[in-house]
């Protein structure tokens, strides 16, 4: 028996990184799960691993920024498992700026994903979990949700956000048995990082140069693994965190503690 065995689980953004690993983990431990994200392709891929391990596994392409999208994600789970135990709200973009440089466009983005969409998937399983008497949300918020960086406006403005909806969920519905937390990722090496701009290098060698001197600041000396933040998700899903609600678990390597 595995500790989600007979659970429903939503992971959205799940076509890669965090959210990759903790629907493998999720699968691994008896969960069905459904995973979402933009990118068909790698969601097929993700759908096919999970389900070579012999479980149950919904690849569904939704866009979280559209409102239907997300009332789609839910109607497809319900017609395929006709429960959603455990959502895990995790897609979301990194944006840059200040506030000075922000423009309406990525403000708007940023809000979008990482916050509308949290608050629009939470609102459409809380009354399902009602029903079922029991439910967890696990949010994916990050060590910006409680402390800031810099030239990183936007993001932080919007995983403070999801600190606070994370705790605000939290109390109004402790009492109908649906626990909401939030994970805080630290630094975690994803590939998105190495595909994008975030460190500056011009050619391999640099890259690794530059990842290690990122690296070198972190208290222990190396950036998290997606499967290590998958963990901590596993746990706030699980019933090993019965009497955990509202809290911010952070995972980030002692990065907040300097
Ligand atoms: N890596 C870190 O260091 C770190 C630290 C703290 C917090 N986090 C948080 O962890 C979460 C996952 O990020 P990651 O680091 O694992 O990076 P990632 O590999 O880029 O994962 C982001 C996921 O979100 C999905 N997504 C983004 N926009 C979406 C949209 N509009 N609709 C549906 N899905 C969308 C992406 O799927 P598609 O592109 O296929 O749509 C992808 O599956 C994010 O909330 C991020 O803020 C990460």
């Amino acid at each position: 028996m595995g500790k989600l065995s007979g659970k429903v689980a939503i992971i959205t953004g799940a076509t890669s990184g965090i959210g990759k690993a903790t629907a493998l983990l999720f699968a691994e431990e008896g969960a069905d799960v459904v995973i979402t994200g933009r990118r068909a392709d790698l969601g097929g891929r993700v759908e096919e691993e999970i389900r070579q391990k012999g479980a149950r596994c919904v690849f569904i392409q939704a866009d979280h920024s559209q409102a239907g999208d997300c009332s789609r994600v839910i109607e497809r789970t319900l017609a395929e498992f006709s429960r959603v135990d455990i959502l895990f709200n995790n897609a979301g973009i990194v944006t840059r700026g200040t506030a000075e440089t922000t423009s309406d466009e990525i403000w708007n983005e940023t809000i979008a994903i990482n916050v509308t969409a949290v608050w629009r998937m939470s609102k459409l399983v809380i009354p399902i979990m009602k029903k079922q008497g029991k439910g967890v949300i696990v949010n994916n918020g990050s060590d910006w949700s409680v402390v800031a960086g810099r030239d990183v406006f936007p993001y932080v403005m919007s995983k403070g956000a999801v600190a606070m909806m994370t705790k605000a969920m939290a109390l109004d519905h402790a009492r109908e048995n649906i626990r909401v937390n939030a994970v805080c990722p630290g630094d975690t090496m994803v590939d998105r990082w190495l595909e994008s701009d975030y460190f500056e290098y011009s050619d391999a060698a640099s890259l690794e140069a530059a990842v290690k001197e990122a690296s070198d600041y972190l208290p222990m000396g190396r950036f998290g693994k997606p499967e290590e933040i998958a963990k901590a998700v596993l746990f706030l899903a699980s019933d090993d965190s019965s009497f955990v609600t509202g809290h911010l678990l952070l995972v980030d390597g002692g990065n907040t503690a300097q």
